[in-house]
């Protein structure tokens, strides 16, 4: 049996990784976040329910599976008691379940404030962030300055570190945006407020973490963004603050690399990609229009248009050696069903991967066309149902990247997925 599963993007975020997540738990005994914010957007369909999680793994919807936040992730304890609150108003048991790291670091006002500052006098350069703070707070963390959420719980330590670092961003927000700078007492006392509703969960996740994989537990790992969008491995600066490839499940929760087992990478049939930065396989035709419609490709977070193109071979062999894929999980092939001809980007015109965003502007794609089904696969759970076209595309997929498809999700319930192999088994 795997113990540990880490489910991760392998694009730019919006596979579907909340509708995998939530399908693996059925098997798992605790579902951790390690890294991002509420910057992900995770929608979940269960019947005629959508359920849109942005900081609760996805595990949530499973009765008696624990939920965690590991301290990779930044919190915004706003937006999280908004989640709890939502989540239990429609019967879902949260605070019992849910546990909170208390060394994740705190996304305060002045990170949202400087957010949308910085994106606002970028203008066109923009990066087109969730202008959720998620940045800002990174930012403070790695600069050591940063409040975690075990400095919230504490009222002294909290206005200590609060008068510093405030008084730091407020010169900034004053002088530098001329814009208005945050009241020491209004922040303050929201975040006592806020400190006092998630006092009983917060708690050492990566202790109890440990003791769970002690006990013979299976943990599932759930990533946020995707592999293009990592600070590190993406199309930098176009990219969020975080590390989202699989590293970031041992370092933001606190197990060790050895503990992992398995990671599985999600990619759709096709790309997406919200806010700007280089999309090299990007459609600007009625392919591309094609694409937006049937996938309703608009965030879950921002309701923001993606931006659609062909899948992308190229980076998704980069994704899966970044990560170490074990297996891949091909996401909304259904949406593929009504096109003549389907086509992969087989090469970038050149040798070495991009580095950056200016070299990836420079590439060339070229790509392969293969010829498509032009019937439903919706709904589809058992491979050797797959038209012979479909299956000749996860082939390809297979062979260029040198990672077996697993499972594919064709369509967005939880049990519309042909399983070829589970990664929980
Ligand atoms: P930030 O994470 O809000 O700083 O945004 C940085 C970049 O990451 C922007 O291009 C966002 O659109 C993108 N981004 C952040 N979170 C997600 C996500 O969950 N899905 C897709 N894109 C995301």
């Amino acid at each position: 049996m795997n113990k540990t599963v880490v489910v991760l993007g392998t694009q730019w975020g919006d596979e579907g990784k909340g509708k995998i997540v939530d399908l693996l738990t059925e098997k798992a005994d605790a579902v951790v976040r390690y890294q991002g914010g509420h910057n992900a957007g995770h929608t979940l369909i269960i019947g005629d329910e959508k359920t849109v999680l942005h900081l609760i793994p996805s595990g949530i919807l499973r009765d008696g599976v624990k939920c965690y936040i590991g301290n990779g992730v930044v919190i915004e304890p706003g937006a999280l008691i908004k989640e709890i609150n939502q989540l239990e108003a429609s019967g879902v048991d949260v605070q019992s379940r849910l546990f909170i790291s208390k060394a994740a670091p705190v996304i305060m006002p002045y990170h949202i404030t400087l957010d949308q500052l910085r994106e606002k006098a970028k203008g066109k350069d923009a990066i087109g962030t969730t202008g959720r703070g998620i940045g800002p707070a990174y930012e403070d963390k790695v600069a050591r300055r940063g409040i975690r959420i075990g400095d919230l719980l504490d009222p002294a330590l909290l206005k200590e570190k609060l008068t510093q670092v405030l008084a730091y961003h407020n010169f900034v927000i004053e002088h530098y945006h001329n814009s208005e700078p945050l009241a020491f007492e209004d922040v303050y006392q929201k975040a006592l407020e806020q400190a006092d509703f998630i006092r009983g969960m917060c708690s050492d996740v990566t202790g109890q973490l440990h003791q769970q994989l002690d006990q013979g537990d299976q943990l599932l790992m759930e990533g946020a963004q995707g592999t293009l969008l990592d600070i590190d491995h993406g199309t930098y600066p176009f990219v969020t603050s975080s590390n989202t490839t699989s590293g970031s499940a041992a370092s933001g929760s606190g197990l060790g690399a050895t503990h992992i087992d398995y990671v599985l990478g999600i990619t759709k049939a096709y790309t997406t990609r919200v806010g700007g930065g280089p999309f090299p396989t990007e459609l600007f035709d009625e392919d591309g229009a094609e694409l937006a419609k049937r996938g309703v490709e608009f965030g879950a977070t921002t309701g923001r248009a993606r931006r659609c193109g062909w899948l992308d071979l190229v980076a998704l062999k980069r994704a899966v050696q970044v990560n170490g894929v074990t297996g891949l999980c091909v996401t909304k092939l259904d949406v593929l069903d009504t096109f003549e001809t389907i086509k992969v980007c087989t090469s970038y015109g050149q040798e070495a991967f991009p580095g950056a965003a200016c070299e990836f502007e420079k590439i060339q794609p070229e790509y392969q066309s293969l010829p498509g089904w032009q019937s439903s696969t919706r709904g589809i759970t058992d491979a050797a149902s797959l038209p012979a076209q479909a299956q000749a595309l996860l082939d390809v997929i297979e062979q260029y990247t040198g990672a077996p498809v697993h499972m594919v999700s064709t369509g967005p319930d939880r049990c519309e997925n042909i399983i070829i192999k589970d990664p929980m088994a």
